[in-house]
């Protein structure tokens, strides 16, 4: 018998019930329980209901007694980061402000590939830590399961260093980690051959690796002027794609064409999307590719945010990311970007909050959270207020008091839990 939790009385639980997967919303559409309670079995979410009603049906509940106004909402989902590096960009940030240029900054050794050196000069276990530690900082902050990208390693041994690393990480904290092979963020500096000899060698001698070691199911690739064209990674993900990987793209962040690739190969998702126009769009809101905007890499280079409107309002899946990196996005806080974002672009309150929940699970393909309903993963995390729209009107100020995972309570960083 699995052990029942009954937590409870919460002023208000989101419970993202029945918002659809793709298109826009209104808040009204929101389901909103109040003086409600949680009841967990195991790891899963057994009903959400009135308080008092629960507490009477299941007497042999283990009780979770709140003093003072909860709101619950369901565990966030940060579907895109890269938080498994060496190192610091605080250079390149400030040479980029000063007004240099993307390619003066890779002359003066700055850009991916300078994180590609730092990473590289670390051991899996180093980067396990910082894997853990990064991953630790965005659960007290209310993520509950962070995606994590390769993409730093840039060779078959590196790439397997940090998935094995990443995979490591996830021993060590309550989060979940989904990792994800970037082996095509950038044809390393340091291989002799070709581009595409560069992605035969990742797929013929990486990816059985991954397979057989259980290290990633995805495959994610930037498709970029400087990283790899169309031509030259289609090729690459029919392969991933055949062996059975879920692909995800680095698509149209400077120029256009990876949203293209991303529908063409039926991708779970298109990332970035800055520089996406109307037939992007289109392409995107007619396909099942869920859209991520990420507005940590807008806020990081001072560019134009992904156009988050238009896409919703073309029927399109949006979620959001905060693309935590060393380079592009070094915050790393999703609800505060995601607050940011949804004050540029006119995003409800609904549409943000499935942006960070169900619909950026589904980017990762998975259906078993981002809800509070039957059935759903017991992962909820509790804020110290009455009103729900306080939650993104603080703009990532206001941090969850209690982060429940799989049913079990995470030890707050920032602040004791008060239950
Ligand atoms: O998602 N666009 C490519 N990759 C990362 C940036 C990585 C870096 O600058 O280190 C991104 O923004
Ligand atoms: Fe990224």
């Amino acid at each position: 018998m699995l052990m029942k939790k009954l937590i409870g009385p919460l002023r208000q639980v989101l419970t993202l019930d029945q918002l659809p997967l793709k298109g826009a919303l209104r808040d009204e559409q929101l389901e909103i329980l109040t003086q409600a309670g949680i009841l967990m079995e195991g790891e899963y979410i057994q009903k959400v209901g009135a308080w008092a009603e629960l507490k009477q049906e299941f007497p042999e509940a283990e009780l979770h007694e709140l003093d003072g106004d909860y709101v619950a909402l369901p565990g966030l989902v940060d579907c895109h980061t890269h938080l498994c590096f060496g190192g610091s960009r605080a250079r390149d940030f400030a040479l980029r402000n000063a007004g240099k240029t993307y390619l003066e900054i890779a002359a003066a050794g700055g850009g991916i590939w300078d994180t590609v050196t730092q990473t590289r000069g670390l051991d899996q276990a180093t980067l396990a830590v910082i894997a853990t530690q990064n991953a630790n900082r965005l659960l007290s902050e209310g993520v509950t399961s962070i995606e994590v990208k390769s993409g730093y390693g840039l060779s078959v041994a590196e790439e397997l260093k940090l998935l094995r690393a990443i995979n490591q990480a996830s021993a060590d904290t309550a989060a979940d980690l989904i990792p994800t092979c970037l082996a095509a963020h950038l044809c390393p500096k340091d291989w002799k051959g070709s581009s595409s000899d560069y992605l035969t060698e990742i797929a013929d001698l990486l990816f059985p690796v991954l397979l057989a070691e259980n290290l990633s199911t995805r495959i994610d690739a930037f498709v970029e002027k400087s990283a790899f064209s169309p031509e030259e990674i289609t090729p690459y993900l029919k392969k991933a794609k055949q062996l059975g990987f879920d692909l995800t793209i680095h698509a149209d962040q400077f120029s256009c064409g990876g949203s293209a690739v991303a529908v063409a190969v039926g991708a779970r998702s298109a990332d970035h999307l800055e520089a996406s126009g109307e037939v992007e769009i289109q392409l995107l809101a007619s396909s099942n590719a869920v859209a991520v905007a990420l507005p940590g890499a807008s806020i990081g280079l001072g560019m134009a945010f992904t156009p988050a409107r238009k896409l919703l309002d073309q029927g399109a899946s949006l979620a959001i990311a905060s693309d935590w990196n060393p380079g592009s996005a070094p915050m790393g806080d999703l609800l505060a970007q995601a607050s940011i974002l949804a004050t540029f672009e006119k995003l409800t309150m609904a549409e943000v909050l499935a942006g960070i929940t169900f619909r950026a699970a589904a980017a990762l393909g998975l259906t078993d959270r981002g809800k509070l309903t039957e059935g759903q993963l017991a992962d909820f995390i509790l804020f110290p207020t009455s009103d729900y729209r306080e939650i993104l009107y603080q703009q990532g100020k206001m941090k969850p008091e209690g982060v429940w995972k799989r049913g079990e309570k995470c030890r707050a960083k920032k602040q004791e839990p008060r239950d």
